[in-house]
């Protein structure tokens, strides 16, 4: 049995200004009638003959309890425990809980740690690509699953083959996170880089010790708050003073950048993050010009442009643009260039620092 570890506490700033930390994008943006959460919950549900998966694990913030529950509820999956983070660290420290947590009660158990912002048009190629990465599991190895890039994007890990690609788990030579233009252009012109899709396969143990030699701090707090955590209404909190002192970063740098037993199982099936403006782009279907546009968005002589009205009240008109996102919410409209995506995470922090 598989344990998905399903994390849902980002606050989705790169999707601002529609997703905002009272509502992140993981819960909001719909595909297909369910949010992405739900999707991802629903891929890494059921018993299949060949993959079980045992109920998931989620780890979140607070604010996001109760719409955990409900929307998992209402695609009829019951939860496991549910862990509640005092503040938003990362990915870092909400796997590492996880992880602690599961080893409680078996120190074997294999997790998937599953990502809320993806969507993966085909779950069942998906959950195949899963059972292929389970044989590495046996010697240890952290396995990933990699993409195979298009594009010099700065938003992703980059995984370097060791050797040739197969179906099976092929050994990682190298993971660097979200490298600068100039490296990512490099790394996908060598060819032999694949995209991290930002899911892992472990046995509980393997990880736990990976975090003993590589965030050794982290490990002894996080634990800390997992045995000082209390139970409230059902629901596990972390301990907020143990939790307080914890790092704030991303599993992708503390862990698998230095790790040395990394394995990817190569996936094509059809995957995308829609972590980013850029990518809710990509994702609508562009005419011939590039561009996508919401209802009560209008674009005139414009070139790869997204143009999104997100109320039914604003009427939002471009003319003349070229590689342009703008965003038109009732309180607050974003306009950026389509190749600064990305940084719309900036934006959010000087407007909290401003207020
Ligand atoms: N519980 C919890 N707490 N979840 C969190 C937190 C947190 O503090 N921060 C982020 N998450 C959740 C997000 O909601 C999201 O579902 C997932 O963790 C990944 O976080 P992102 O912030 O979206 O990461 P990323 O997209 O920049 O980078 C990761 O994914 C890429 C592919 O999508 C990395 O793993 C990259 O290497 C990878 O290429
Ligand atoms: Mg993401």
């Amino acid at each position: 049995q598989i344990t998905p570890i399903l994390l849902c506490g980002g606050s989705g700033t790169r999707l601002w200004p529609l997703s905002r930390k009272s509502y992140p994008k993981q819960f909001a943006l719909m595909v297909g009638g369910v949010s992405l959460f739900q999707a991802s919950a629903q891929r890494l549900s059921g018993q299949e003959a060949t993959t079980a998966f045992a109920r998931p694990v989620v780890v979140t913030g607070s604010d996001y309890r109760f719409v955990v529950t409900e929307q998992l509820a209402r695609v009829g999956i019951d939860p496991g425990p549910i862990l509640i983070e005092p503040a938003a660290r990362n990915t870092a420290p909400a796997v590492l809980a996880a992880a602690l947590h599961l080893a409680q009660s078996d120190p074997e158990a294999v997790a998937l740690v599953a990502p809320s912002d993806h969507e993966i048009p085909n779950p069942q190629a998906f959950r195949a690509a899963v059972r292929r990465g389970l044989p590495a599991l046996r010697t240890g190895q952290i396995v990933t699953f990699g993409i195979t890039p298009d594009r010099a994007e700065i938003g992703y890990g980059y995984l370097e083959l060791a050797a040739e690609s197969q179906s099976e788990a092929v050994p990682l030579s190298r993971f660097v996170e979200k490298p600068d233009a100039v490296r990512a252009a490099e790394m996908v012109a060598q060819g032999n880089f694949l995209w991290n899709a930002g899911i892992f396969l472990f046995r509980v143990r393997d990880l736990i010790t990976a975090y003993e030699k590589f965030a050794p701090e982290m490990l002894q707090k996080v634990r800390k708050a997992l045995e000082l955590g209390r139970n409230d209404l059902g629901f596990l909190r972390l301990d907020p003073e143990a939790w307080d002192g914890v790092q704030d970063v991303s599993i992708d740098y503390a862990v698998m950048e230095k790790a040395t037993n990394l394995s990817v199982v190569p996936f094509s099936e059809g995957w995308s993050d829609l972590g980013g403006w850029d990518a809710v782009w990509r994702q609508g279907t562009p005419d011939a010009a590039g561009v996508v546009t919401s209802s009560h968005a209008t674009a005139i002589d414009c070139r790869d442009t997204l143009l999104r009205s997100e109320s039914e009240a604003v009427e939002l008109v471009g003319i003349g643009l070229t590689d342009i996102i703008a965003i038109a919410t009732p309180d607050a409209v974003l306009v950026a260039s389509a190749n600064r995506a990305q940084d719309v995470k900036q934006a959010v922090a000087v407007l909290k620092a401003r207020r």
